[in-house]
């Protein structure tokens, strides 16, 4: 709990440029300290406005877009071109309208069958991480949070304990009507991150947030509570809807515009 940091904006746009901002100024330092950036994406519609706004200026032209190498957090078992496709989505809103290298895409394949596409993204993983015997390490991982806590595809009834050692997993949600078969990354890849944003805007969030911020939520319920990296760093931006159930000290201090 304790490196967890609330920002709260006044609305989604806010919100959005705020984490802009923040990948831009997180991705540049990176760069310079290690050559590349590794980010992990998310999908449903919040994070939409942030990708807009990387798609267009100053971020389209600032950022070292080729320094980057782009992975998801979860995917939706639909062909890349579906327009339910996590992959898909951030395709059409900025990938292909910023200078990035297409060997630096790392996409869950949706429209395999699940284990293959669980086994075909673990087997990615693996080769990146070498002979160094361990996970690659995100600098960044993006996630939203759904009104009934699930964050990338891992649901408040998803097995993930008995899982705890694999990084990829078949999981199955319904939620919004969208699409029910995922694969997802799990606690053990998300944890050794440098860095995880949530972005969470909307009253329809409000229960979920009050809950993970409350003392003994349990992370069966509320799986965001299963992020806790090692090292890294976790920061929540909300906007003021998702943020109405929190005890009325934390909003003041965590306020920002
Ligand atoms: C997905 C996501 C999922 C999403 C949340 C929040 O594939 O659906 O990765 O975890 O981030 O459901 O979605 P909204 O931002 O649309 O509320």
């Amino acid at each position: 709990m304790e490196n967890r940091d609330i920002r709260i904006f006044s609305n989604l746009k806010a919100l959005s440029t705020a984490a802009a901002q923040e990948f831009f100024r997180y991705a540049k330092e990176t760069i310079a300290a290690r050559g590349e950036f590794r980010v992990a994406l998310t999908g449903g519609s919040t994070v939409a406005r942030l990708y807009q706004i990387l798609s267009n200026p100053p971020f389209q032209t600032e950022i070292p877009w080729d320094k980057i190498l782009f992975f998801w957090g979860d995917e939706r078992l639909v062909p890349p071109d579906h327009p339910e496709s996590n992959y898909g989505q951030a395709l059409k809103l900025f990938l292909i309208q910023v200078p990035i290298k297409t060997e630096n895409v790392y996409r869950i394949q949706g429209e395999l069958a699940s284990q293959e596409a669980v086994e075909g993204y673990t087997n990615q993983l693996q080769r990146l991480a070498g002979s160094s015997g361990t996970w690659p390490r995100f600098d960044l991982v993006l996630l939203g949070m759904g009104s009934d806590g699930h964050i990338a595809s891992i649901f408040p009834d998803s097995i993930i304990e008995e899982d705890d050692r694999l990084p990829v997993l078949a999981t199955i949600g319904n939620y919004e009507g969208r699409p029910g078969r995922r694969v997802t990354l799990t606690p053990v890849i998300f944890n050794m991150a440098r860095q995880i944003l949530f972005l969470v805007a909307g009253e329809s969030k409000a229960h979920a947030v009050k809950e993970v911020f409350s003392e003994g939520s349990d992370p069966k319920d509320w799986p965001a509570l299963r992020i806790k990296p090692m090292e890294g760093r976790v920061v929540w931006m909300l906007d003021e809807a998702a943020a109405i159930q929190l005890p009325e000290p934390i909003r003041a201090l965590a306020k920002v515009d």
